[in-house]
């Protein structure tokens, strides 16, 4: 019998091509979500996509933080595990509105697990982030290294991350696997769904898509002084599709009698430049982006990427693409669709 998946925040970016993937991969989805930075026409996108498999598919509009509708979200359906995706994740925000932060995503996780353990279901998979290493010592950041948050978003997912550990230090039936994303770009090749940021994009990839199609005149690259090879920040990119690949590895995961609070790293292991990512995307688009050099952005570390060790071993799972596929996929996603989804003429 298929297994049955809530997944909050399944209208968002990484949330709707992980729903995707689960529905081709068998599963039935209910999808909770606000759509408080994200739109519905992503299910309907998503629906699309899975043909036949989209029956398996529910959509809820709920907030996490309204403990009833959720709770009629949980008798309605026996869950199998949980996909927690659902948060909000823009650090200058964060540091700005705090509270906002903390509200939405601690009082949401919290409710999600009450609901969670008072239906039974202590199964779950959490969206943590690379965020979480701060400006490490060295890399690759392997899941052992200290951790540090530079702003309230990073402390939320600290925090969040301690409270599920000791969730399962209080009772051994929860099975939880935290995630470190590293950063995720990119779409589903098809080019009906991607990212899809509310106002100017604070994202390096979005921002250079909207350069791309006209939307801002050039990219502002945040400092050429670090100490790396081109002197811009190195990240680890990792395309979407295998980012939601690395969700259904973890559900598998949870199956294992011996998993109790387990963090694996979702990156490629590779580390690369703005001005290299900049370049691969002139060449998968054939577009000029023109370049603005400025200072440091605050908050900023200089090369973050990840070891892949941990999650290759023990989750049988391993990113496939590289930044050509990447830029290749941002830009059919951005060229079928240069307002996301609230494009005209849609494909
Ligand atoms: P996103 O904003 O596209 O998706 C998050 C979704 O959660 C949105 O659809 C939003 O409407 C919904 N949501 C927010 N608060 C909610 C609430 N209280 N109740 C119900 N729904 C709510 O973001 P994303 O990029 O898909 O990120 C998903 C998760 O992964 C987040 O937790 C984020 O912090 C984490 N993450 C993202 C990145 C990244 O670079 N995109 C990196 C590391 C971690
Ligand atoms: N950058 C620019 N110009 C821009 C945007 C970004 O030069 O307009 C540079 C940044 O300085 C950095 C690199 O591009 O060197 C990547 O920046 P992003 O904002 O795309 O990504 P970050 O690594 O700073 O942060 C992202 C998410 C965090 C998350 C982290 C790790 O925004 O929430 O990845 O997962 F925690």
């Amino acid at each position: 019998m298929s297994k049955n998946v809530l997944v909050t925040g399944g209208a968002g970016y990484i949330g709707s091509h992980t729903v995707l993937q689960l529905l081709l991969d068998g599963y039935r989805v209910v999808v909770v979500d606000n759509l408080d930075n994200s739109s519905d026409v992503a299910i309907e996108r998503v629906e699309e996509l899975a043909g036949e498999l989209a029956k398996n598919l529910s959509f809820h509009k709920v907030d996490l933080r309204d403990r009833q509708a959720l709770e009629e979200v949980f008798a309605e359906t026996k869950f199998d595990a949980v996909i927690h995706f659902a948060g909000l994740k823009a650090v200058g925000e964060s540091v700005h509105k705090p509270l906002l932060y903390y509200d939405n995503n601690l009082i949401g996780t919290i409710t999600l697990l009450e609901t969670m353990a008072a239906h039974g279901c202590k199964n779950l998979v959490f969206s943590s982030s690379a965020t979480v290493y701060g400006w490490p010592k060295e890399v690759p950041c392997t899941e052992e290294f200290p951790l540090a948050a530079a702003n309230p978003y990073g402390r939320t997912k600290l925090f969040i991350e301690e409270i599920c550990q000791d969730l399962r230090r209080s009772d051994s039936e929860w099975k939880i696997i935290l995630l470190r994303y590293f950063n995720p770009v990119g779409a589903h090749p098809s080019g009906y769904i991607g990212e899809d940021p509310r106002g100017t994009p604070n994202n390096l990839m979005p921002f250079v898509q909207q350069v791309a199609i006209g939307r801002q005149p050039a990219l502002t690259v945040f400092g050429n002084n670090y100490s790396t090879k081109d002197g811009t920040g190195v990240r680890d990119y990792i395309h979407i599709v295998d980012l939601a690949d690395g969700h259904i590895a973890a559900l598998r995961k949870l199956s294992d009698p011996k998993i109790g609070c387990e963090v694996y790293n979702l990156g490629t292991g590779k580390g690369t430049s703005v001005l290299e990512m900049v370049a691969a995307f002139e060449k998968a688009s054939g577009k000029k982006i023109p370049l603005v050099m400025a200072g440091r952005r605050p908050g900023d570390v200089e090369t973050v990427y990840a070891s892949t060790k941990k999650a290759e071993h023990e989750l049988n799972w391993k990113a496939k693409y590289g930044i050509e596929e990447m830029c290749r996929d941002q830009w059919n996603w951005a060229s079928k669709n240069p307002y996301g989804y609230a494009s005209p003429n849609l494909n």
